[in-house]
């Protein structure tokens, strides 16, 4: 594996000799790159020697991309781009992520950022004011919505003086981030994912709907994280503010039925069919022609929607995993077990909404990912990291688990196997003998 570690300017710069460290300590190659300030804080020569490779220090200086790069041919930053298997940026001040956010390119770093199709990771560090900078929430949103990698700083005491949030996470964390996206590069080629996301709208009359506040954020970063490990994506999606994630094929719905309709239709392509979105489950009986007038008190009789994840079920495929999810606001795991075994998905992603900071339309989440037989807790962290923990738990369902099969004595125990031999790929077979 091979990692190129971009070192921009801060004082945070010296931890990047510990990431460096870290990550050969994982057999991984490592090529630094260091922006013009970087160098004022720590010297290449630092890099050099732990790398064993001449820094790439500038976009026009001489360097030596060591084994399978070009070298000094003029067009670097490409070769460079095309050797990494990731690049990450520790630290990563202000400036760097706002170069990323809207595609500067006026350094090395910078213009192999856009050069490279590798996923990108990102550890920032700055002065806690700086970190709560409207304009840097809005770059790391930008980023994180484009699949990159965010290594969230530490809270506590920082270089400037001042306590907060903008500490460098440690370096072990960052490196064990670089592996973690590493070992799930392409890890979903060749599956084709379904995700549904955002509220539908139920009309009640031509201006009026009833909806909810279904963001859309959790089922579209499902979509970008399962493209960029290498599946096919189809998004369904209700109406949202949020913009189309890249490679995806996204498609446009406003009603719970017509999310139904395209949902039973494409999913004879899927082999994973997540239903992340918030589906009415009442829509107005008769919708009023032209817009209703007030005249006094009003009840509005409501029919149930059909519910479409019970329909994918019963309507599935072999080999297809069905995941749902579980809006709940009491009783969490009670009525999440529940509505697995009602709906009869394979697992479902049990969300607190009432929670404060996390679930619906927040950019975090906390959640249970529940299967008839496990129950694993996926703690607070952004809604694109949960969507690579929610994938990383599908493919632990995809996995083949073994039959244990109870036998009397060794003869039987050998006439079964031979009896017991599954086709091909259906996993290996464990004959327990008493
Ligand atoms: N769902 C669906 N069709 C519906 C309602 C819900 O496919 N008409 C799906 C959602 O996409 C989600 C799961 O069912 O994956 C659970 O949705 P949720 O709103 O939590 O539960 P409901 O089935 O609506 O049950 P309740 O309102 O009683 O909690």
């Amino acid at each position: 594996m091979r990692v190129t570690v971009g070192v921009s300017g801060g004082i945070a710069a010296y931890k990047a000799a510990e990431l460096v460290r870290a990550l050969q300590r994982q057999a991984v190659q490592v090529h630094v790159v260091m922006t013009a300030s970087a160098q004022r804080f720590v010297q290449p020569l630092t890099f050099a020697a732990l790398t064993g490779h001449k820094v790439i220090t500038s976009l026009w200086g001489e360097w030596d991309a060591g084994e399978g790069a070009a070298e000094q041919n003029g067009i670097d930053h490409i070769a460079e781009a095309q050797w990494c298997d990731a690049l990450v940026i520790a630290p990563a001040t202000a400036n760097i992520l706002a170069k990323l956010a809207h595609g500067v390119a006026d350094d090395f770093l910078t213009t192999m950022h856009l050069a490279t199709t590798a996923p990108v990771i990102v550890a920032p560090a700055m002065n806690v004011n700086m970190w709560s900078h409207a304009a840097t929430q809005a770059n790391l949103a930008m980023l994180r919505q484009r699949g990159v990698g965010i290594v969230e700083p530490g809270t506590g005491e920082l270089a400037c003086g001042m306590t907060g949030a903008g500490r460098m996470a440690e370096p072990e964390a960052v490196a064990e981030a670089v592996l973690r996206t590493l070992g799930r590069k392409n890890d979903l080629r060749g599956e084709v994912v379904l995700v549904t996301a955002g509220g539908t709208r139920e009309a009640i009359d031509p201006v009026r709907f009833i909806g909810n506040r279904s963001s859309g954020k959790m089922g579209y970063a499902l979509a970008e994280a399962a493209r960029c490990r290498g599946a096919k994506v189809i998004l369904v999606s209700g109406p949202t503010a949020l913009a189309a994630p890249p490679h995806c094929e996204l498609v446009r719905i406003a009603t719970a039925d017509e999310m139904r309709k395209v949902v039973l239709e494409r999913m004879k392509e899927a082999t994973v069919v997540i239903k992340a979105a918030a589906v009415a489950d009442y829509r107005p009986v008769a919708v009023s022609a032209q817009k209703m007038k007030r005249t006094g008190p009003m009840t509005l009789e409501l029919t149930p929607t059909e519910d479409i994840l019970a329909e994918v079920v019963r309507r599935r495929g072999p080999g297809q995993l069905i995941v749902g999810f579980a809006a709940e606001t009491e009783n969490r795991m009670e009525n999440g077990r529940a509505k697995l075994l009602r709906k009869g998905a394979d697992a479902i992603v049990v969300n607190d909404v009432a929670r404060e900071g996390v679930g619906i339309d927040a950019d975090d989440n906390a959640a249970t990912f529940l299967t008839r037989a496990t129950s694993v807790e996926l703690p607070e962290m952004s809604k694109r990291q949960l969507a690579d923990c929610i994938l990383d738990e599908i493919l632990v369902l995809r996995r083949p688990r073994p039959v244990v099969v109870e036998v009397d004595g060794l003869e039987e125990a050998q006439a079964r196997v031979r009896k017991e031999s599954l086709p091909a790929g259906s996993g290996r077979r464990t004959v327990v003998v008493e």
